[in-house]
């Protein structure tokens, strides 16, 4: 098993990394010591394959919990499904020591976290991912919340869970292009932090397409460590942390003038990095080469790169980046890469630029 330490003084907690780990889920819980009483909240989709077992193993380990299921995908992240949530926990009578286990993708993740850093004015959680997406990203970090029509995430809370259990054998139920999702956040941590994992990624993204467990266990660990580096050092984002967020501007505001349905969000944000590293060319010095392989890379592992979008399409599109939670002062601001494994943030680009990136061969 790997092990990778999220070092947040007294909020610290460990995410664990390898097979076979959701048997495992009351014995860890266990560990924590927290209330007999808990919910797992998870999604139409995800809870018929995996409850089952989740409860099995928490009711072993002497645990009473209860299940809520949401409905699969992201409009799941509501207001209301928040309310929904709260009121099943009263049913339940959980109580402060009471805990919630997130058993999902980072729809449930983000609403479970949301619920639980709420109720009752913040009660435990512990996050079991189920998508690559999950494991390497939304699971860790403590970044919880919910959208609203106007923009995705503009409701939420800091509220780190306190440990998180990615089972590799999970992954094998995920459809592909879930998991080819997924990807676009592995290839953010080697743009955004380590020339060597992409260059590794490059080598490698073959067998992690064929999910093969060494690979992916190793990849995972390593996308998991640079966020706990990152989160350890800037938790709720006054600096380095924004650079998480590399190609999520756009990435955000593509999914929001789509309704949450045309794209999923690992599909948003490689439209959105591979814009975004178009724009390093022009605009931070990212080698024209760099571009290539960051653009090349999305490509094979079967992302889309680039979009088409009519004047009215474009105008919602800048007007939802203008809604992002980075926009400060009423200016939208990118991270921007100088080379692979080396960014920027805080960049004021104009909006010129941006509609010039977006299709594929650049054309304004
Ligand atoms: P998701 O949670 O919607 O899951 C994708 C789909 O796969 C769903 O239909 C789900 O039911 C299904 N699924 C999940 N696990 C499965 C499995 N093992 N087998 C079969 N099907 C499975 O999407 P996602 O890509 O995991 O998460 C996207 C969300 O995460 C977005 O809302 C995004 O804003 C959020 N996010 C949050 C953070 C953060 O820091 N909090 C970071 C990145 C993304
Ligand atoms: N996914 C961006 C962050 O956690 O900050």
């Amino acid at each position: 098993m790997r092990t990778v330490e999220v070092p947040l003084g007294q909020r610290s907690y460990q995410i664990k990394i390898a097979p076979k780990l959701l048997p495992r889920l009351g014995v860890e819980c266990r560990r924590l010591k927290l209330g007999a009483r808990c919910a797992i909240i998870t999604d139409s989709t995800v809870g018929p394959l995996y409850a089952k077992n989740a409860l099995a193993s928490l009711k072993e380990a002497g645990f009473d919990p209860a299940l809520i299921t949401v409905p699969a995908g992201e409009t799941a992240k509501s207001i209301r499904n928040v309310e929904r949530c709260y009121d099943q926990l009263a049913k339940h009578r959980l109580e402060r020591k009471s805990f919630i286990v997130a058993l999902g993708g980072g729809v449930v993740g983000d609403l479970a976290g949301f619920v639980a850093a709420t109720y009752l004015r913040g009660i435990p959680f512990v996050q079991v991912p189920t998508t690559l997406l999950a494991q390497v990203d939304s699971s860790v970090g403590g970044k919880t919340g919910v959208n609203l029509k106007a923009g995705k995430n503009l409701v939420g809370a800091f509220h780190q869970p306190r440990l998180v259990l990615c089972d590799l054998d999970i992954l094998r139920s995920l459809p592909q292009r879930e998991f080819r999702a997924g990807l676009a956040e592995v290839i953010k941590y080697g743009i955004i932090y380590d020339t060597s994992l992409f260059a590794r990624l490059e080598r490698a993204l073959p067998r992690l397409l064929r999910k093969q467990p060494a690979v992916l266990g190793s990849v995972i660990a390593r996308c998991c460590e640079i966020k706990a580096d990152v989160v350890g050092q800037d938790e709720t984002e006054s600096g380095l942390r924004a650079i998480l967020n590399f190609g999520h501007t756009i990435g955000h505001a593509l999914e929001a003038i789509s309704s949450y349905g045309k794209y999923l969000h690992g599909e948003a944000i490689s439209i959105g990095q591979v814009a975004a590293a178009k724009l390093s060319n022009a605009l931070t010095g990212l080698p024209e080469a760099d571009t290539k392989r960051i653009t090349q890379l999305f490509k094979r592992a079967g992302l889309p790169t680039a979009v088409t979008l009519t004047a009215v399409q474009r105008k919602a599109l800048f007007g939802a980046m203008r809604l992002d939670k980075k926009v400060s002062a009423g200016e939208v601001k990118f991270v921007l890469a100088q080379r692979i494994g080396k960014v920027v943030w805080g960049q004021r680009v104009p909006e010129s630029e941006i509609v010039g990136v977006l299709t594929a061969d650049g054309r304004r």
